[in-house]
């Protein structure tokens, strides 16, 4: 700003300018300093603060635009009408009203449109006071966008790929809601921190040949995922190892433990908590519920696989993919990995593998009682 001396006191001829382009325009005040413009002088001339920014709003543009906002109230004063309240009416004589959705933002709604926006210029896209996350955070708690893992838009601050900072139609302010939310990235591969590949997770939705987990299929995404960070990897909203081998405890398993009975992998015999059984041998049990426990992942995919039962083709150990290959009986099924030979079990007439086992616990049920079990 170039200082002037509190006397200058020069006729205002521009006044033209605001009754010809400004009529019916809702006015700003703000307290100005005691002085006239001269004919024809461009605001810029002393405002020479203005449009050095990267991104500038183009209502100011060239400087003729200043008097779009700031009406001439009293040119011998440079003074200007009074501001109004709330700042959106001002906003709202050249844009949309951005409210025109059921589920608005309090902001908004309160006109507060300079707590986000400058009104004449910013380093940063859409003329925001502040890039997007810290944006947010002034008002939204930090804490619930941090942990082990975060979400790689959150981390590039793009909440508004998900959220409208004004209104939505969705709940939450959503663009959409998932799992069409999800798919507008996750349509294609995608990168990790890690630069491992992630794979794309539309196409498996997709499928009609893939089996689907039921809660992936309904798109439920947020019963396993939070959107923004989670203490889990993968974003996951509770415990689910990773590991080729899990020393059994039900808090390690908890995600799948929220929908699926922990009977199904603790009970050494059963009858009726797992299918997966060869006769009342629980073959669950048997593999998951030990020191060197095989975690689920190893066998499962939890969003949809192309074998029966969400079992996965491959399964990873180090460095190598150790194929596996199973298909169902009537009351049972046949599995074929490089952990073993080909086995089979059935919940009706227990198959008698030939494999070097740990000693089992429990009884054998009797012939009526695994008929009964049926
Ligand atoms: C001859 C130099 C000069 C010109 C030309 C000029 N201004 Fe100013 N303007 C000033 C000075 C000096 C101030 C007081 C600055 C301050 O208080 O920081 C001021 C204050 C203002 C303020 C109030 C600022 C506040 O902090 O309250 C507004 C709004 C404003 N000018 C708009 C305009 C507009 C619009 C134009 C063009 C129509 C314009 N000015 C042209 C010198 C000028
Ligand atoms: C889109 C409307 C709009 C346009 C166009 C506009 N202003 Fe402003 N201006 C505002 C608003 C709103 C404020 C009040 C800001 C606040 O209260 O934080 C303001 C405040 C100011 C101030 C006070 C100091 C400051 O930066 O907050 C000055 C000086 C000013 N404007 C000058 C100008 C000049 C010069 C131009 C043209 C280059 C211009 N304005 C164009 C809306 C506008
Ligand atoms: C005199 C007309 C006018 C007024 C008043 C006005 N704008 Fe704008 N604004 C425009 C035009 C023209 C554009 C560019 C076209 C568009 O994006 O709609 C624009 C663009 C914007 C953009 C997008 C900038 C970008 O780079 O993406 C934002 C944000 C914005 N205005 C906010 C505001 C806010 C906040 C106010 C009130 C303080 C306001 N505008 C008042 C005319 C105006
Ligand atoms: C809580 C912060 C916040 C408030 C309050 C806010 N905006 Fe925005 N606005 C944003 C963000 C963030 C964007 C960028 C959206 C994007 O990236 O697509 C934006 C974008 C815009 C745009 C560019 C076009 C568009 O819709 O994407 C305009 C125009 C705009 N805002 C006007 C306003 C007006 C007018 C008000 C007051 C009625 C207002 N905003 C209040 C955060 C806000
Ligand atoms: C000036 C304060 C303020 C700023 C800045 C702000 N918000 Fe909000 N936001 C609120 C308030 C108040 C609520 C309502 C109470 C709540 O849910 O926390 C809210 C609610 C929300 C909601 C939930 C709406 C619902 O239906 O439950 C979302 C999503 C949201 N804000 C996103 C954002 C995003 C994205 C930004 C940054 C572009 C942002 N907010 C910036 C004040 C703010
Ligand atoms: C990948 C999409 C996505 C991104 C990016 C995203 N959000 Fe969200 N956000 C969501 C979803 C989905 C919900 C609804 C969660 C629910 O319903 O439990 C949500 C909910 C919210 C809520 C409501 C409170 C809550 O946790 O339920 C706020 C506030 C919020 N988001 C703010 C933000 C802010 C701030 C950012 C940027 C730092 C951001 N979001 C980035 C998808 C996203
Ligand atoms: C705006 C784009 C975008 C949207 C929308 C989006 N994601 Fe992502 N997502 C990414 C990117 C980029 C990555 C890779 C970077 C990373 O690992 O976070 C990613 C990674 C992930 C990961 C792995 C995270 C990790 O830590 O390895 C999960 C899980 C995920 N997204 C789930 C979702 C879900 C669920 C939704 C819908 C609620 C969703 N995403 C919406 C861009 C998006
Ligand atoms: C039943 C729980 C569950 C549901 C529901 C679920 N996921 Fe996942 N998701 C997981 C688990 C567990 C992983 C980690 C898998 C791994 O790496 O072994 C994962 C991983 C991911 C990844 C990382 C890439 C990958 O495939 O490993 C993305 C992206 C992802 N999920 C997106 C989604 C989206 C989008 C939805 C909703 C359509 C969804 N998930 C529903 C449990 C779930
Ligand atoms: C939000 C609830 C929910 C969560 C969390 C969940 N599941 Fe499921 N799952 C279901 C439902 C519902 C079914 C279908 C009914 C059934 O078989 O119990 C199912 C079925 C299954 C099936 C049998 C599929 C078939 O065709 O026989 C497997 C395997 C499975 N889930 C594994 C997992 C694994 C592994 C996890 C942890 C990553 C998990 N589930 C987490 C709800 C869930
Ligand atoms: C060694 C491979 C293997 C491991 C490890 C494994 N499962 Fe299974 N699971 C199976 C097979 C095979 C079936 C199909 C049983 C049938 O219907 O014949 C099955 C079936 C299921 C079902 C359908 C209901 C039932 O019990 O019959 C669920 C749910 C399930 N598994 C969840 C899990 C969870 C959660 C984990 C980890 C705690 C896990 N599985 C670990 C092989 C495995």
């Amino acid at each position: 700003m170039r200082n002037l001396p509190v006397s200058a006191c020069v006729l205002f001829l521009c006044g033209f300018l605001s009754t010809e382009l400004l009529v019916g325009t809702p006015s700003l005040c703000v307290a100005s300093e005691v002085f006239a413009l001269e004919e024809g002088q461009s605001c810029l001339e002393c405002h020479d603060e203005m449009e050095k920014q990267q991104v500038l709003h183009p209502a100011t543009e060239g400087g003729d635009g200043c008097i779009s906002c700031h009406e001439q109230d009293d040119p011998l004063q440079h003074g200007f009408a009074d501001r109004p309240e709330p700042i959106a009416e001002l906003c709202l004589m050249c844009h949309e009203d951005p409210l025109a959705a059921a589920h608005q933002h309090p902001p908004v709604v309160e006109g507060d449109c300079l707590f986000c926006h400058n009104p004449h210029q910013s380093e940063h896209a859409a003329l925001l006071t502040a890039p997007q996350g810290e944006l947010c955070l002034n008002c939204h708690d930090a804490d619930a966008f941090s942990g082990q893992s975060v979400h790689g838009p959150v981390t590039t601050n793009a909440c508004s790929a998900c959220h409208n900072p004004h209104a939505a139609k969705q709940a939450k302010l959503l663009r959409a809601a998932p799992p069409e939310l999800c798919f507008r990235c996750h349509d294609k591969e995608l990168e990790d921190g890690q630069q491992q590949k992630l794979p794309a997770t539309k196409r498996l939705f997709e499928d009609e040949q893939a089996q689907l987990h039921p809660p992936f299929a309904a798109g439920d995404c947020g019963d396993c995922h939070r959107p923004h960070a989670a203490e889990q990897p993968r974003l996951l909203s509770a415990a689910y190892p990773f590991g080729f081998y899990q020393p059994y405890r039900e808090e390690a398993y908890a995600l799948c433990l929220n929908c699926h009975d922990p009977a199904a992998f603790s009970e050494p015999r059963t009858l009726d908590a797992t299918a997966f059984r060869n006769g009342n041998l629980n073959l669950h049990q048997r593999h998951v519920d030990k020191t060197k426990g095989r975690s689920c992942g190893i066998c499962h995919s939890p969003h949809g696989a192309y074998q029966e039962h969400l079992l996965q083709s491959g399964m990873t150990f180090g460095e190598v993919t150790l194929g596996i290959s199973y298909t169902t009986t009537e009351n049972g099924g046949n599995c074929s990995t490089s952990c073993h030979t080909k086995v089979s079990y059935d919940r009706l007439a227990p198959v008698n593998n030939p494999l070097r086992v740990s000693p089992r616990q429990g009884e054998d049920a009797t012939a009526e009682q695994l008929l009964e079990a049926k």
